[in-house]
């Protein structure tokens, strides 16, 4: 394994048992991830979620495999397309579960979650209840729950999919800030998404999957600086290219 890969997958393939037999979902997928931000792109039903839940370690597989850096599952924060916060427990203490759960005590884990409530724009909000959010700030706070254990690695899958344009436009800003700023110990942030427009805007390589069953139809660098501009040539350019290895 090269020195700047925390993970590798190789030639990894899974199907799923069906009523009508077996469905073959990931089809031979070799790739690294490194320190970057990594966008997986593919169209709806491909096996994204399905590759993001292998490379966490909680979805087994039917052939291939997985090497991570560390030599184990390296600590992972899971950022899901619909939040799933625990409808009876505060902001606070929903972020707070997952820190008592590796063992802090609970005015420390209560103290971390506040930190990383502000850090996500939601100081004031933490004594509210999921139901007094909105969709934006829900999502909020399950990034703020998924960095408040300081993952290595953030993996999301679809986190802005279901959110009005502008939340989402404003949440990708976020998260971009936060992941340059250098505040938190990621090393990697690994985003599944079905709009190209995205991947370009956020990622530093995209993995570009077919449809089902999915294979990795092109890898590509974006070099464009940041803050990135959609309405240049070169963003425009890229768009292009991405999309013609979209079927
Ligand atoms: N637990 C499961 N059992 C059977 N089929 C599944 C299961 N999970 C996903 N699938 C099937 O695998 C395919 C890919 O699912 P998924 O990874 O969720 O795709 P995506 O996230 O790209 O939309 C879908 O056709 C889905 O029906
Ligand atoms: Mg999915």
């Amino acid at each position: 394994m090269m020195d700047d890969v925390l993970i590798s997958l190789r030639k990894i393939s899974k199907s799923y048992k069906s009523e009508n037999g077996i469905v073959k979902v990931i089809d031979d997928i070799t790739m690294d991830i490194k320190k970057e931000f990594l966008v997986i792109l593919g169209p709806s039903g491909c096996g994204k979620s399905t590759l993001l839940r292998i490379i966490a370690g909680v979805e087994s597989y039917s052939g291939g495999e997985i090497y991570y850096a560390s030599g184990r599952v390296p600590k992972i924060g899971f950022v899901f397309q619909f939040p799933s916060l625990l409808p009876w427990m505060t902001v606070i203490d929903n972020v707070s579960l997952p820190l008592k759960n590796m063992g802090l005590g609970k005015d420390e884990a209560k103290e971390t979650a506040k930190r990383y409530l502000s850090l996500v724009g939601l100081s004031g909000f933490e004594e509210l209840y999921p139901y007094e959010l909105s969709g934006g700030m829900r999502q909020r706070v399950n990034l703020a729950r998924a960095l408040a254990i300081q993952p290595e690695i953030l993996l999301m899958d679809e986190p802005f999919s279901n959110l009005d344009p502008l939340t989402a436009e404003s949440l990708r800003a976020e998260v971009l800030d936060i992941w340059l700023s250098g505040i938190t110990p990621l090393k990697a942030i690994v985003m599944i998404t079905h709009s190209v427009d995205e991947a370009i805007f956020l990622a530093d390589r995209i993995v570009i999957l077919t449809p089902r069953p999915s294979k990795i139809a092109k890898e590509l660098k974006v070099n464009l600086p940041r803050p990135r501009n959609r309405r240049s040539p070169e963003f425009e350019q890229l768009e292009d290219l991405v999309y013609s290895y979209v079927s």
